[in-house]
């Protein structure tokens, strides 16, 4: 309980006041924080006893900036910009003093103090633009006045948290201070006290933004590259102007814009589909039934079984979350060529300059491979990733039953297979889940985490852990062939192909998706993947995939052979084939198919509203705990425009009476029963309501 109200604090060190944000988590700048600001302040300013402040935070971070769940409902005042106003008016020189990550807001707090310290290791950033915004609290005028207009906007358009270190010798930060931070800050106030230092304002600094004001070139080439990387995004162009404005208008009318087009994004569609993957993506890692105090396991030491594709990627995950892991194989040469692909995707990171030579080395040295499965007796955390085949996964699960250690967890990487099946070959299978990584597994960001029926809580708790150590978006989901998002991509690819059978062509249909957002479309994927993958599964079930599995038997499994749906020139860029056409005009005359003109608005209706009615059935068998969860694994493992929202969130916005009359008519036109509206969608949109409001009060309904 603070001195000013619960959220802030105001203490005395003989003349320095000292001021703390106390607001857990993340000292995120609420309503009771800023008028406790104001408060605290004013109070400094009055008290003749005071000489300077600090202006500080408790716990783990100096502030991460505004309280994000405030946006949307009506703004309170005082708002942030008149907190730094008061701030930067006191009349006493202010220190922030600065730990973990402070952002957005935060950070623009600490740029209207006079001064700023920081503990070594805290990173400082504008990460609005990840939220469809652009910062609204003076950000994009103060930064270019401290580290120049060009180098502000790269920081503002990436979003990224820069460490002080880097920012420095720029005097975005005035002294980095080994110690106790609270002390150091105290320190540097007396010692700009005794040397009489000016109160400067980053606000009448000017001195950075003179070259772009003689020659604007420079800065209009980086907002262009920008711009074109954004792809329509509002925000960009929107911290492009601001920041322009930061040397071509006077700072209080560059700070008046930057509120209005603030207060603008904040009412956008995109924004609004941001902030729900921000809130969506932390909620997923909740399991509703989890008791509270459901404790993680301690992980020292991974395990992983199969050198492969994903195993390979997985070893690396463990390695680059700093956990010592044993890697097994077969035999000598798969091991050899595993290792091998690990060293080269490390060197490859090296030489983009994304890891240091050094760092390389001490994550491989974390690797170690071995043909010898009792290395596995010490692993905490076991991840099996060896061929898609039952019998196989069963072999391996029942000799890791007997080698492992009491309480090691026991993961398989399965996409397809029945995790309850794999767990009911060992005798701990509330040990055992599912870890499914997607491909490659050392860059993509989504895990899914299968939940067995008989998986203990904190076997769960251990695997949400290590994923978020491993820098993964952890989902937890339950057991159904495909799990969440290959079983709506499933119906995805069946409708593609429908597609270009009924008349569109492959670069049709991946148009309306890239249209739409998505980085590539449904073939160019195809191609990326493999279209040797499906052909072989199909086979095994003794199913077909018409124009797919007549381009496998041609030999063009895709990228990987210069052909696929498309045609590779030396490159990854599709370029649409006249023979794949062919290909496909033979196929549907063969199977009496009448070719239309199918436009852009059917292709995309018929691509995404069967996963948004495949996504309500994984809700109502509750494979998904939430609509939210769905989305959070649609933009972090398929691509899914951020911007968008998800497929369930966009499917609220759309309205699911209009998605549900549409299945309808496909369901109908197709005779295929899995278009028809799931009966959630169904009652929902009866109820003319959407997933997010479908409650768990009325769930049982
Ligand atoms: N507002 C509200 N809640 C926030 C928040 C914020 N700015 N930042 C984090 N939280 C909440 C999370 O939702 C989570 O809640 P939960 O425990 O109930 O799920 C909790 O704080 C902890 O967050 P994380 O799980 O993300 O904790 P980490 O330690 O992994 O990460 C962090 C900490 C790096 C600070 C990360 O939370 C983060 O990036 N936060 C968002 C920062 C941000 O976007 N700031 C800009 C806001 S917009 C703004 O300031 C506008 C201004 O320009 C006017
Ligand atoms: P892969 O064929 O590239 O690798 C499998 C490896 O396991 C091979 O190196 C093989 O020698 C090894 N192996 C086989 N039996 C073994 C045993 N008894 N002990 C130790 N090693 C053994 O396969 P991939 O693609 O890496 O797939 C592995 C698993 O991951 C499968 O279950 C697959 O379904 C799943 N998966 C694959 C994805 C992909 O995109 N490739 C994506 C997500 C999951």
């Amino acid at each position: 309980m603070g001195s000013v109200n619960p959220s802030i604090d105001l203490a005395h060190d003989g003349e320095i006041a000292v001021v703390t944000i106390d607001n857990p988590p993340v000292n995120a700048l609420k309503h009771e924080v800023r008028a406790g600001l104001i408060e605290a302040f004013q109070r400094v300013k009055n008290d003749a006893g005071v000489k300077a402040a600090v202006l500080a935070c408790a716990g783990r971070t100096f502030s991460a900036g505004a309280d994000i769940s405030e946006f949307g409902k009506p703004r309170r005042s005082p708002g942030l910009i008149e907190v730094i106003e008061t701030i930067e008016s006191v009349g006493k020189p202010v220190v922030a003093a600065l730990h973990g990550t402070p952002l957005g807001g935060g950070f623009e707090l600490a740029l209207g103090c006079h001064y700023r310290v920081a503990a070594p290791g805290t990173r400082v950033g504008l990460p609005e633009i990840k939220l469809g915004l652009l910062p609204g609290a003076g950000g994009t005028q103060r930064l270019p006045r401290l580290i120049g207009p060009e180098r502000a906007l790269q920081l503002i358009v990436s979003g990224n948290p820069t460490p002080v270190e880097e920012l420095a010798q720029d005097g975005v930060v005035d002294a980095i201070v080994p110690g106790d931070l609270r002390q150091e800050a105290i320190a540097f106030a007396r010692k700009v006290l005794s040397e009489r230092r000016p109160l400067t304002r980053v606000r009448d600094r000017e001195d950075r933004l003179s070259a772009a004001r003689a020659d604007a070139g420079a800065f209009t080439r980086a907002a262009d590259a920008s711009t074109k990387r954004a792809r329509g995004l509002r925000a960009v162009p929107a911290c492009v102007e601001s920041v322009r404005n930061s040397f071509e208008k006077p700072f209080d009318e560059g700070q008046a814009r930057e509120l209005a087009l603030f207060m603008e994004l904040l009412t956008s569609e995109e924004s609004r589909a941001q902030r729900h993957i921000f809130f969506a993506e932390r909620e997923a890692q909740k399991v509703p039934d989890m008791p509270a105090g459901s404790k993680p396991r301690d992980i020292r030491r991974g395990g992983v079984i199969g050198a492969g594709t994903m195993g390979g990627g997985i070893a690396m995950n463990f390695a680059n979350a700093g956990v010592s892991v044993t890697l097994v194989e077969t035999a000598p040469d798969a091991l050899d060529r595993g290792l091998a692909t690990i060293r080269k995707n490390y060197a490859n990171t090296v030489s983009r300059g994304g890891l240091s030579q050094e760092e390389m080395d001490r994550r491989v040295g974390l690797i170690t491979g071995t043909t010898d499965f009792n290395a596995l007796a010490d692993a905490d955390f076991i991840i099996e990733a060896v061929f898609e085949e039952m019998g196989l996964k069963k072999r391996v699960f029942a000799e890791l039953d007997r080698i492992a250690k009491p309480g090691a967890i026991l993961a398989t990487n399965t996409s397809t297979l029945d995790v309850n099946e794999i767990a009911a070959t060992t005798k701990r299978p509330q040990d055992v889940l599912g870890t499914h990584f997607f491909s490659p597994a050392n860059v993509m960001k989504l895990l899914e985490i299968v939940r067995g029926e008989k998986t203990a809580f904190d076997a769960l708790a251990t695997a949400i852990a290590l994923g978020r150590r491993m820098a993964k978006v952890p989902v937890v989901v339950g057991v159904c062939y495909g799990f969440v998002g290959n079983r709506m991509l499933h119906l995805r690819s069946v409708e593609a192909e429908r597609l270009i059978l009924e008349g569109a062509l492959p670069q049709d249909v991946d148009a309306a998706l890239t249209e739409f957002g998505f980085p590539m479309g449904p073939f160019a994927m195809s191609d990326l993947a493999g279209i040797d993958v499906g052909w072989r599964i199909r086979k095994g079930r003794g199913e077909r995939a018409e124009i797919s599995d007549t381009l496998a038997e041609m030999g063009r499994f895709g990228q990987k052979t210069g052909s696929g749906y498309f045609r590779y020139e030396g490159g990854r860029t599709p370029v649409p084939d006249p023979e794949v056409e062919k290909i496909i005009i033979d196929a549907s005359n063969r199977l009496g198919i009448q070719r239309r003109t199918i436009d852009s608005q059917e292709i995309l209706e018929r691509l995404i509203f069967p996963m948004i009615n495949e996504g309500a059935r994984i809700l109502e068998e509750g494979i998904a705990y939430r609509p939210g969860d769905i989305d959070v694994v649609w933009v972090y493992g398929y691509g899914w425009p951020v911007w968008r929202g998800g497929p369930m969130f966009y499917a609220d916005q759309v309205g699911l009476g209009y998605i549900g009359d549409r299945l309808a008519h496909y369901a109908a036109r197709s005779g295929d029963k899995a278009l028809e509206p799931a009966p959630l969608l169904a009652r929902l949109a009866r109820e003319g309501r959407g997933f997010a409001e479908n409650k768990s009060e009325d769930k049982a309904a």
